[in-house]
C-alpha cells in the first residue's frame, strides 16, 4: 500500500507539471516535476528493497496470504525461549553485537531503551552496530528516523549491503521486532512469497536473540520464519520496550 500511495503521489506531481505546460506556468512545471520524480524514485527504492516490480506490487498478492505458511512446508523443531537476565549476561560477555530493528521496535517505541543499551554496552567495551534493512518498518528510512530520534550515533548505523557479509564474525544479533527482513526462506525457498528479497543474514551469527510478542504472529508478508527454530536462536517473548528495559536492569 505505501508503494501504491507513493506512485499516486508521483502521478499527481506529473499531472501538475502537465497543467504547468498548458497554463504556461514555470513554477507549476518545476514543482510538479519535483513531486513527480521524487515520488517515482521513492516507489523505485521501495520496490527494489522488496525485490518486486511496480506491476507485481500493484496487482500481486504479497501480504494477502494470511495463512502464515510458506509455499514450501517444512518441519521445524520447537522454539527455545530465554530470559532478559540471560540475554544481559550474554551481551556483557560479547565482543561484537549487531542490532537489527524492524517494525516491532517502532510499535513498541523501544528505540530509547535500545539507545541506552547501546551506550551501556559501548561503555563496557562491546562493539555495537545496527544493521538496517531498506524496507524495515513501514516506510523508507523508518528505522533511521527512530534511531536518530533516540540519538544513536550515525557511525553505528549500517545499511544491509554494508553489514551483510560481517554476520559470521558477530557474537550476538538482537533482532528487535523484525521478521520478514531477517527471514532465511527468502534465500532458501524459491517458492516463498518473499523469495529473492534481500535479507539480513543474521542466522550466520554465533547467537541470535529474537524479540517479539508471541509465536503466533507472522510478519507483514504472512510468511513463517524458520529463523525462530534454529539451534542458535533464542526467543525473548514480550513487548520489545519492556524486554529491553528488563535487560537494562541487569547491565
Ligand atoms: P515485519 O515483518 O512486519 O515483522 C514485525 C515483527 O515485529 C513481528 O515479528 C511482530 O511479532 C513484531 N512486533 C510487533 N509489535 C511488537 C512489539 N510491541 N514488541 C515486540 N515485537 C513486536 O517487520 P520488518 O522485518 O520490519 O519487515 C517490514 C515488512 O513491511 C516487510 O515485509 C516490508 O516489505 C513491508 N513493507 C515495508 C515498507 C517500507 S518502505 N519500509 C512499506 C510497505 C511494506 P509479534 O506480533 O508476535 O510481536
Amino acid at each position: 500500500m505505501p508503494v501504491v500511495v507513493s506512485m499516486l503521489n508521483s502521478y499527481s506531481g506529473w499531472a501538475a507539471a502537465m497543467a504547468g505546460f498548458t497554463l504556461n506556468n514555470d513554477l507549476l512545471i518545476i514543482a510538479g516535476a519535483l513531486v513527480g520524480s521524487s515520488g517515482a524514485y521513492l516507489s523505485y527504492i521501495m520496490c527494489k528493497g522488496m525485490n518486486r516490480s511496480f506491476i507485481s506490487v500493484i496487482l500481486g498478492g504479497f501480504g494477502s496470504d494470511t495463512s502464515g505458511a510458506s509455499s514450501q512446508s517444512y518441519e521445524h523443531g520447537a522454539h527455545v525461549e530465554t530470559t532478559a537476565q540471560h540475554v544481559a549476561e550474554l551481551l556483557m560477555d560479547a565482543k561484537k553485537v549487531v542490532i537489527t530493528p524492524g517494525f516491532g521496535m517502532a510499535v513498541a517505541q523501544a528505540q530509547f531503551p535500545v539507545a541506552d543499551l547501546t551506550r551501556k554496552l559501548s561503555d563496557h567495551g562491546v562493539d555495537v552496530k545496527f544493521g538496517i534493512h531498506p524496507v524495515a518498518g513501514r516506510m523508507p528510512g523508518h528505522m533511521n528516523v527512530l534511531l536518530a530520534e533516540a540519538k544513536v550515533p550515525y557511525d553505528k548505523v549500517f545499511e544491509l549491503d554494508e553489514i551483510n557479509d560481517d554476520f559470521a564474525d558477530v557474537d550476538i544479533v538482537l533482532v528487535i521486532g523484525a521478521n520478514d527482513t531477517v527471514n532465511p526462506s527468502a534465500e532458501t525457498d524459491p517458492g516463498s512469497p518473499i523469495a529473492g528479497m534481500p535479507v539480513l543474514r543474521v542466522w550466520e551469527a554465533k547467537k541470535v536473540i529474537v524479540f517479539k510478542r508471541s509465536m503466533g504472529n507472522a510478519g507483514y508478508s504472512g510468511v513463517e520464519n524458520p529463523l525462530f527454530y534454529n539451534e542458535n536462536t533464542r526467543m525473548l517473548l514480550g513487548d520489545a520496550k519492556k524486554s529491553v528495559d528488563d535487560i537494562l536492569t541487569y547491565i
